[in-house]
């Protein structure tokens, strides 16, 4: 059976116009995306990542190229789709489960049965104990973890993802990556992850995309395969046999100078 595809970008690029002069920052990106695939980007920072998310979600238009998500031309801000920043944006003066059900209140869709699958989530992914406790009194993690589930509880079709876990210390953000590849798995979602974080990208991902420096263009595209005994869990991945391979084989393509 032919995969779906969600995502369909065409000789996308995109120029800023600034007082201080012009910045081409993306050029000549084709891509397509399938239905509950993982995507990972890398590249160098100021290559066009958050830029590129910022075009499929809508928020900005590119200069040229176009992108379909679900066959409908990008040409405004998309609803259905799920944005996760850095930063996870929870209020700090509403409770976990307020702020996990803020996106149903606003479009209207928040009643008995929304409210009952938010709490049910939140204690399938460990967060039952702190339903009315406030962001202020949860770790880093499990904030990102009440931030993934306000993304999920909208149903997005597609969920961008722009480094997710890069204000998290190392060893929470592997649990914590952990945990949300996971999620994205059981939940059957399509994801599009920027990271800078190599071992990342490759325990997550079911692709990587591999960007040039700016303007950024597609240099590779690599398909992960790894070998991972019982549960497919990014941790376990990381001891797969091909993991240093697809490791050498990116970090040579970013070409990253110290
Ligand atoms: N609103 C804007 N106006 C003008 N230039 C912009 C704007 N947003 C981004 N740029 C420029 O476009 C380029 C790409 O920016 P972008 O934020 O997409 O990069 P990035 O790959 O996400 O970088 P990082 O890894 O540091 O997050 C940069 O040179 C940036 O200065
Ligand atoms: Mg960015």
């Amino acid at each position: 059976m032919a995969q779906k595809k969600i995502v369909e970008i065409k000789d996308l690029g995109i120029t800023y116009y600034t007082l201080e002069g012009e910045t081409e920052a993306l050029k000549s990106i084709d891509l397509h995306i399938y239905d509950n695939e993982i995507i990972g980007i890398v590249g160098p920072s100021g290559c066009g990542k958050s830029t590129l998310l910022s075009m499929i979600s809508g928020l900005i238009q590119p200069t040229r190229g176009e992108i379909r998500v679900k066959d409908e031309l990008v040409d405004g801000p998309l609803k259905n789709i799920g944005y996760m920043f850095q930063n996870d944006q929870l209020f700090e003066w509403r409770n976990i489960l307020s702020n996990v059900v803020i996106g149903l209140e606003i479009q209207g869709k928040l009643d008995e049965n929304s409210m009952n699958i938010a709490k049910d989530m939140l204690k399938a992914y460990g967060l039952g104990d702190f339903m009315y406790s406030y962001p202020h009194q949860l770790s880093g993690g499990m904030r990102q973890r009440a931030a993934l589930i306000r993304t999920l509880l909208l149903e997005p079709d597609l969920l961008l993802l722009d480094e997710p876990f890069s204000a998290l210390d190392y060893q929470t953000r592997l649990a914590i990556s952990d945990e949300i590849g996971l999620i994205l798995k059981e939940e059957k979602k399509t994801a599009i992850m920027v990271t800078h974080d190599i071992a990342e990208a490759i325990s997550l991902c079911d692709r990587v995309v591999i960007l040039s420096g700016r303007p950024g263009t597609i240099k590779e595209i690599i398909d992960i395969e790894l070998t991972c005994e019982g549960e497919r869990s990014p941790i376990k991945c990381r001891e797969a046999p091909e993991f240093r391979h697809y490791f050498n084989r990116i970090w040579k393509e970013l070409d990253i100078h110290v």
